[in-house]
Order: structure tokens, then sequence, then C-alpha cells
């Protein structure tokens, strides 16, 4: 009979233990290797986290191999097509899609919570106006834990479903109000639809009258579905880390988005723009591929690659699509920008050192080039992907804080440092 168990003997002393295999609904079936310390006296070793799963989630399934993404099982080809932003904001929180007076009701609460306290604007006015948006991201949404002390029992479900509420509510308002701050204009106020809201916040000003651009509007509301989440990546797994000691999640929040930033994660949107700046002209671009396959020059394609998808990004293929479309609409199909990153694709997609390791564009290699047409500038393109990001990060740390058993997050080491030494007084070196 098959058992469902995997045998592991350690060759040094000859004791062997044999460990439960566990069953996703899809996917690859996990080793649980809890005992493996008490049993072998071993730790194990998975820098990176290549064969490590952290945890047990049932909110997104990806298959790297063959390219799929689901949200609670949904196909996001199905979704980024059919919803809108809120409705999967519903169901990533809820579990399942809303009925109309669902959705309804869930609108009108999102909106409740879209202002910002009054007294929090006087935190933007302490960053000096050259700040990076996402630097006063990391410290204002730090600070709403100060601001909101009637929701940060994280002991208490309603606690945990006002702050969800509030964070994902008021990250469009933080983030347009870091934009505002940073060219000098006055916040604006909220009152519209999700997305049409944030685009007004950035761009209106009081003096003059603004409409807001059904395609622009649209474009956002499909990226922001596309970026929802993307299972344990690393700012989720850091929001799951931070939660795990029962910080508020206004403060996991915060650790989240510091996560995002980084340029091999949400910050590469960013970067792929500032690459396609400096490569400058197609005829440029061997030189560049070169740089990126030399092992000597740190210098990597932003925007392709990927940890999880070894085949296209399901995200980038829709995207992709959507890029040609909004740039038709908006009258910048001749973007030369876009041109440049068709051609690198193209040339990349055929080179050898790509195909070998399956480096595919991802998410990130097209969503610049979108939010450059929408008008956005570089620095905020970081701070879409966090906005969007929040429901992910949100979902996410309150599954595992409704778990029952929740226990904090410990990763053990590999110590290679000093053994034991005496200490030496300072006038004796
Ligand atoms: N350009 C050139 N070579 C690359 C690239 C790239 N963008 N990405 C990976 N490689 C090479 C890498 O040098 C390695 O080669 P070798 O096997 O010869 O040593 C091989 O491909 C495997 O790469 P890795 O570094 O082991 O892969 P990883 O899973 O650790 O890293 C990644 C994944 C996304 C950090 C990496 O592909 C990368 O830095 N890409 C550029 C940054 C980027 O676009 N990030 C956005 C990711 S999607 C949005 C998100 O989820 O945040």
């Amino acid at each position: 009979m098959k058992k469902d168990t995997v045998t592991v003997v350690d060759n040094a002393s000859g004791r062997q233990i044999e460990l439960p295999v566990k069953h996703p609904t899809q996917g690859p079936s996990v080793v649980d290797i809890g005992s493996f310390y008490r049993e072998l006296g071993y730790f194990t070793y998975d820098p990176g986290f290549l064969s490590t799963a952290s945890c047990q989630s049932s909110i997104t399934y990806i298959d790297g191999e063959q390219g799929i993404l689901q949200y609670r099982g949904y196909p996001i080809e199905q979704l980024a097509t059919q919803s809108s932003f809120l409705e999967v904001t519903y169901l990533m929180l809820n579990g399942e899609l809303p009925n109309p007076t669902q959705l309804d009701e869930f609108s009108g609460i999102i909106n409740h919570h879209s202002m910002l306290n009054e007294s929090l604007k006087s935190f933007f006015r302490g960053f000096y106006h050259d700040a990076h948006p996402m630097a006063i991201m990391v410290g204002v949404v730090g600070s709403l834990s100060a601001f909101y002390n009637d929701s940060t029992d994280i002991t208490d479900p309603h606690h945990r479903e006002v702050a969800a509420h509030r964070m994902i509510a008021k990250m469009p308002s933080i983030a347009a109000a870091s934009f505002k701050h940073t060219i000098g204009e006055p916040q604006v106020y909220p009152g519209l639809s999700y997305t049409g809201n944030l685009l007004k916040m950035m761009f209106s000003v009081p003096c003059e009258e603004y409409h807001v651009d059904p395609v622009a509007e649209r474009a956002l509301d499909l990226i922001f579905i596309l970026h929802i989440d993307h299972e344990q990546n690393a700012s989720t797994s850091t929001v799951r880390l931070a939660g795990s000691s029962q910080a508020n999640p206004f403060a996991c929040i915060a650790s989240g988005i510091a996560a995002l930033w980084g340029p091999a994660h949400g910050g590469a949107n960013e970067a792929v723009l500032n690459m396609l700046g400096e490569i400058g002209d197609v005829k440029n671009i061997p030189e560049y591929l070169a740089r990126a396959k030399d092992k000597n020059d740190p210098f990597r394609l932003m925007g392709f690659g990927h940890r999880v998808y070894k085949n296209y990004d399901p995200r980038a293929r829709i995207i992709r699509e959507m890029c040609h479309e909004v740039l038709a609409k908006l009258g910048d199909n001749n973007d030369p920008m876009f041109e440049l990153a068709l051609r690198l694709e193209e040339i990349a997609l055929n080179d050898d050192y790509f195909i070998k390791r399956k480096l595919y564009p991802n998410v990130d290699f097209y969503s610049g080039l979108i939010y450059r047409a929408l008008g956005i500038p570089g620095n905020m393109f970081t701070v879409m992907f966090a906005i969007a990001r929040t429901v992910g990060w949100v979902a996410q740390w309150m599954e595992m804080i409704g778990e029952e058993n929740q226990r904090i997050g410990r990763p053990r080491q590999l110590y290679v440092g000093a053994g034991q030494r005496d200490y030496v007084p300072i006038d004796k070196r």
C-alpha cells in the first residue's frame, strides 16, 4: 500500500524518521518537517525559501510552471476582464464573490473610511519636498495605529475587520496626499469610485474642474486587480511575520510597504522605466543584454524573471494586451518607450540565456508603461502597487490571525560566525 509519508535517513547515525505528507487542493504536496529537529537534531536549511511553505493558506494559488494565478479559485483572467477592484477585494477578504447588495454595502463602507483624520495631514508637512512617496507611505501608514486605537485589538474580530476596511479605504488618500506633498499642491478630498477617486485626488486641483477619464479609470482598476495578491511573496511574508508577533495591523502593513519598495520586488516597475530610459534606443539593446548576462556586472534586465513563474507571467499577458489598448486610446501608441520595450522583449525572448533560465517578462515590465501613459510619475509606481497589494496583505494577515494555535514566526539559522572566544580589554587589542 502507498504510504503518505517521506522517510529521511541520517547516514551519520543510521537513524530514520518518517515525516507526514500534507496534500493541498492544488499544487505540490508538502512534507511536514515540524518534528525534524526534535527527532534528528538537525535544522533544515533553505535560504530564500526555495522549497519551504511557510504557512497554510486558502487565498491565492499559483502554478509557476503553467503560468496560472487564481484568487480564491477564480482564474485571474476572468476576474481581470469581468470584475472590479472592489468586488475582488470583497472576494479576497470574505472568500466568496458578493451579491449586488453586499457589494453596494461594502463599497459604502470603503467610501465611508476613505477620508484622513485632519491631524494626520500634518504628518505630510514633516517630510522634505523631495521625499520619495514610498518613504512617506511607510511612515504615514505606520502612524495610523496612533489614530485608531479602537481597531488595534487583534483578538477582536470586529477590530480586525474595521482595521482592514480602514487601511484599504485610506491607502489611495494617503498615496495621493504623498504625491500632492511632493509637488506642492493642496490635498484633495475623496468621493468617487475607488480608482476614479485616486485619479481625482492625484490630478485635480481646487481651482479647476476635473473629469476622470473612464479609460484611465478602467485601466487602473484592472492593474489593481492584477496586483491584489501573489501568495507568500517577500512583502506578504513580511506582513505575516510581523503579524505573528501580534503587532497591530497598521504596523504590519507598514512593514509590508517597506519590503515591497525594493527593486527585486515592487520597486521593479519604477526600475523598468529607468532602465528603458537608460537603454534609450533599440540599437543599444544588445549592449544591455550582454551586461544582463555578465555575472560580473550587477545589471539585470528589470521586469524579467520571477521566483515562481517559469512560464509567461499570466498577469504580464493581460497587462501587455491592455498596454496596446490604453496607449491607443490615450493617443500615445507611438510612445518610443513602448516600442523599445516591445523590441527588448522580443530580443530577450529569443536569446539562449533567457530561454534556458525561463526568464519571461513579469507584470512590472508593462505596468510602468501604463502608469506613464496615465500621467503617473515614476516615483509613484511602487505606491500604486502598494495600494492594490494592501488588499492581499490584509487578507493574509486576517487569515493568519484567525487561525487556531497561531505561533510566532521564528526561523532558525546556520551559524557560521566565530566560535566562543574571550573578551580582550581595549588596551590589549
Ligand atoms: N536579468 C538577468 N538575469 C537574470 C534575471 C534578470 N532579470 N533574473 C534572473 N536572472 C538569472 C540569474 O542571474 C540566475 O542565473 P544563473 O542560474 O546563471 O546564476 C538565474 O536567472 C536564476 O535567477 P535567480 O536570481 O536565482 O532567481 P530568483 O528567483 O532568486 O529571483 C527575481 C527572482 C524576480 C528577484 C529576479 O528574476 C530579478 O531580479 N528580476 C528583476 C527584478 C524584477 O523584475 N522583479 C519583479 C518581480 S515580479 C513583481 C513582484 O512580484 O514583486
